[in-house]
């Protein structure tokens, strides 16, 4: 998608695209193309029951006397609590009604649109952003679709004076290429994307200037990192262990690191799941997506701090290999675990990432990401990641920069209780809880393997990875949900 800012005339041809706010008050792009199309708009106004509500839209074709296909209106709620959030929506649902018609380019005239909160060129950058975000796709294995039916959107416009509107734009691409990039993880099915696979994509990150270490199963066993190993012993993939190192600040300052958990399949072992939704299972690296995302987003931007990105890449199958419940595995840390479920996968992998990248890397602060519990998703549903967090101060940063991003966190219980319900009868834990609380339990397990002194968060995006449904910016598939969150976590507190 290109994506141009102009203040020149508006466009003859394509769609122009013009958000109003619910007071009524128009903006001066909205008077001069209603002028320009004999009235149109105002006489669609009139015979519509269009409101401009927040997500609304009135699309008037062969808009009067205008030559363009069709002038598209969106609803911009109330101006005053208008956010940049709220601009990035209104991208997305002129965006989506472009895309869902013929023509190849979109402008949106935003001239004379203002809002309390935000200024004008960030504002046209993140009209800009959201409409991007929403033409994302995942087509790469239709072979057989008309070409009549595949979007033709090559080129959106943003139609604006503030003369800071690309330089504004600058970091939110870096940023959103990242988030395609998760987004394309997410998406592609576990015969396409397994741990040497993802490895491979990882190193693609050399290119923006980030150095990329993998450790395969032989330095791993070395290591002592019985933990993962356990879990990628089924599968006749071989698991890896990737490490993404942005060095852009002092180097005397400790990097902050992320951790994802990357299990690329997920049958849930001998402890196999249920057939139905199994499929579901191939974006069980979202974590590992997330953190691989942000590293580009970062790195490409060149974020003045010092990053690194640490994924334990897994598949976890059943066959005559396999772990099996009951099963006693040592980690990296030395501390003993009773594998009671194999399905409770995904603490196992972090367990030993967390624990080498701790070694590794020294950091201060640790975030990990996974995919971990169904349990979150009965708490949350789709609309938070759970957080639990031993540190308030990180709690407040995660949460402010998910409030900022869009992509939001719940604060979740951690406490001893939890801690206490994975003991284990013959080794130091066990990898699953008792009834209830499943997402605090296993957050209680990771904690397990975080060192004194360090700060960490669990991010648990078990239901936000994914979305089942279309939303303002994010069409329904892989979500990239954490790339914004980290990337606005490092602005904010490292740079
Ligand atoms: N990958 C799953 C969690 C999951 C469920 C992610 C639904 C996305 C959507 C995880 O490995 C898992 O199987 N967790 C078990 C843990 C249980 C065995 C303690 C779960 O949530 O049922
Ligand atoms: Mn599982
Ligand atoms: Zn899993």
């Amino acid at each position: 998608m290109q994506i141009t800012f102009s203040s020149a005339a508006l466009p003859k041809s394509g769609a122009i695209i013009i958000p109003i706010f619910e007071d009524g008050k128009k903006t001066k792009a909205y008077n001069d193309v209603d002028t320009k199309s004999g009235g149109a708009l105002e006489r669609a106004i009139k015979d519509s029951a269009f409101e401009a509500k927040k997500g609304k839209t009135l699309e008037i074709l062969s808009p009067g006397e205008l030559t363009n296909s069709r002038v598209i209106l969106v609803g911009a709620g109330a101006s005053k609590d208008f956010t940049a959030l709220d601009a990035e929506a209104i991208g997305g649902a002129g965006a989506a009604k472009v895309l869902a018609s013929r023509d190849k380019s979109a402008v949106f005239a935003i001239n004379g649109l203002s809002a309390k909160k935000i200024d004008a060129s960030e504002l046209a950058a993140r009209i800009a952003n959201g409409a991007r975000m929403k033409s994302y796709r995942f087509d790469k294995y239709r072979t057989k679709e008309e070409k009549k039916d595949k979007p033709a959107l090559t080129k959106i416009t943003v139609n604006t004076n503030a003369t800071g509107a690309k330089a504004a734009y600058a970091d939110h691409d870096k940023i959103g290429d990242g988030v395609f990039l998760t987004r394309d993880l997410v998406s592609e099915p576990a015969n396409i994307l397994y741990p040497d696979s993802f490895a491979k994509r990882c190193k693609k990150l050399v290119d923006l200037g980030v150095k990329v270490k993998v450790l395969g199963e032989t330095e791993m066993k070395k290591l002592g990192m019985g933990s993962l190993l356990g879990v990628g012993q089924g599968s006749e993939r071989d698991s890896r262990l990737v490490a993404m190192e942005w060095m852009g600040g002092k180097k005397s300052d400790a990097p902050v690191v992320f951790v994802g958990k990357g299990v690329t399949f997920d049958t849930g072992g001998i402890s196999i799941k249920p057939s139905p939704g199994m499929g579901d299972m191939k974006w069980d690296m979202g974590g590992a997506g997330a953190v691989t995302g942000a590293m580009a987003a970062i790195a490409g931007r060149k974020a003045k701090a010092n990053v690194v990105g640490v994924i334990g890449l897994v598949e976890n199958m059943p066959d005559g290999k396999a772990q099996r419940p009951g099963d006693v595995v040592k980690s990296m840390s030395g501390q003993t675990i009773e594998v009671l479920n194999t399905d409770a996968e995904g603490r196992l992998v972090l367990a030993d990432a967390m624990w080498w990248a701790q070694e590794t890397y020294k950091p201060k602060t640790v975030v990990d990401l996974a995919t971990l519990t169904g349990a979150i998703i009965v708490s949350l549903a789709h609309e938070f990641g759970g957080m639990f967090v031993n540190d308030d101060k990180l709690a407040k940063q995660l949460k402010e920069a998910g409030e900022a991003t869009g992509d939001k966190l719940w604060h979740m219980p951690l406490t001893k209780t939890h801690y206490d319900m994975i003991k284990s009868d013959i080794a130091d834990m066990q990898n699953i809880g008792g009834k209830g609380a499943g997402s605090s339990t296993a957050a209680a397990f990771l904690g397990r393997f975080v060192k004194d002194d360090v700060a960490w968060a669990h991010l648990d995006i078990a239901g936000m990875a994914w979305n089942e449904k279309d939303t303002a910016t994010i069409p329904k598939g892989g979500s990239g949900f954490g790339v914004r969150l980290l990337d606005e976590f490092v602005r904010a507190n490292y740079e």
